[in-house]
């Protein structure tokens, strides 16, 4: 048997000595090991900021969006943003599930899966970019992709619409620490009402009970209108996460001057960090998953405030995040919906 690293080392052309998300390049030509599985692409799942950026740069152009893509994914043998290190994930049919790994898995060629890894870190080689959904950040794709024998994918359920059910798991990691996290009488913040605002929302409502409170600060009006209808927040904060002290401002307000136990910083754009940290009580916490987080600014901006905030990396990865993130679209029908409606038809 060919067997590889078990976290896809051996597929690293530069530099050396680098695991795969950090690598400049990697192989994305040879055939699967022993220990990998190979994956025909029908769709990639591009992360919020890097989807965001890209577009942006692209003048709102598919084609020319269609273009970065493909150049991406050509010079670096795997789609990773290049400013912001992210990827997001993708959507395949099983091809080839190597020999080592066939005893221990339960995965056979012909299944449709999920990638639950990062496209940051996974070997990837584009034949065809196909149509572009600015609204979700889904691509249609034809292409191949391998994952490591480490790597994390999950079987797309047969209850669920495929691309609804990847929107989800590119977040899961999200309500995963929510669902661990979040304590009855809790006063939770999610800063950015986007997809991992929503499943988070639907959480923490959950989870903190009547003696809690849930509070969103989102920019997006319309947005914040919805996530009143579909009662996912106690309060809501029509607000940009940019102007820290208006921000912090109004939390104290709503929360009676207590602020938040627990908060979770969602924003898909720059500079958020410190209304987050202002908005958090001392000694609370807050998980920081927007990929726009920028660490000197949230660790310094904390120091220079005097808050003794504990701050958490937003791990995109907690055992069963995908399983519970598919779940809340079960068990919340009106959420599932409106995340629905941001699809194409
Ligand atoms: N840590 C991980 O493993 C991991 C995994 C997946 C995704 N992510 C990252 O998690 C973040 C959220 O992802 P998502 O899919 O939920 O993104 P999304 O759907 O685009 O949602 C982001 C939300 O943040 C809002 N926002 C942006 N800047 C804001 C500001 N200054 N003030 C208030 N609200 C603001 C956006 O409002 P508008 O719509 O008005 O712009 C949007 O509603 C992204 O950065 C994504 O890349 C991290």
């Amino acid at each position: 048997m060919t067997l590889g690293d078990r976290y896809g080392a051996h597929r690293v052309l530069e530099p050396t000595g680098a695991l795969p998300q950090a690598a400049r390049r990697l192989d994305n030509a040879s055939r699967p090991f022993d220990n990998e599985i190979g994956l025909q692409v029908s769709a990639l799942h591009i992360t919020s900021t890097s989807f965001q950026r890209l577009w942006r740069e692209a003048d709102q152009e598919p084609e020319r969006m269609a273009e970065a893509i493909t150049r991406i994914v050509a010079e670096r043998g795997k789609f990773q943003d290049p400013v912001t290190g992210s990827g997001g994930v993708l959507l395949g049919t099983v091809d080839f599930v190597g020999p080592a790994l066939r005893d221990g898995l339960d995965l056979s060629p012909g299944e449709r899966i999920a990638s639950l890894v990062s496209l940051a870190l996974t070997p990837l080689r584009l034949e065809h970019v196909g149509r572009i959904y600015p609204a979700t950040g889904q691509v249609e794709v034809k292409g191949y992709a391998v994952l490591f024998e480490s790597g994390l994918w999950a079987r797309l359920p047969s209850d669920l619409p495929e691309s609804l059910a990847l929107l989800a798991l590119d977040v899961a990691g999200a309500p995963g620490y929510a669902a661990k996290n979040v304590r009855a009488g809790q006063r939770v913040l999610v800063v950015g009402g986007g997809k991992a605002g929503l499943l988070i929302l639907h959480e923490a409502r959950k989870r903190v009970g009547v003696t809690g409170q849930v509070i969103l600060v989102e920019m997006d009006q319309a947005r914040c209108q919805t996530v009143l209808s579909l009662g996912l927040a106690d309060v809501v904060i029509t607000a940009d996460a940019t102007h820290a002290l208006e921000v912090a401002r109004q939390v104290v307000q709503a929360t009676g001057g207590a602020l938040a136990d627990l908060s979770f910083n969602c924003a898909s754009l720059p500079g958020t960090e410190m209304a987050t940290i202002l908005s958090t009580r001392d000694e609370g916490e807050i998980f920081f998953f927007g990929m726009a987080t920028d660490f000197s600014r949230a660790a310094l901006g904390a120091e220079g405030a005097g808050k003794p905030v504990r701050m958490v990396i937003g791990n995109g990865y907690t055992p069963g995040h995908a399983e519970l993130a598919l779940q809340i679209l079960r068990e919340n029908q009106p959420l599932r919906s409106f995340l629905n409606s941001l699809l194409p038809p």
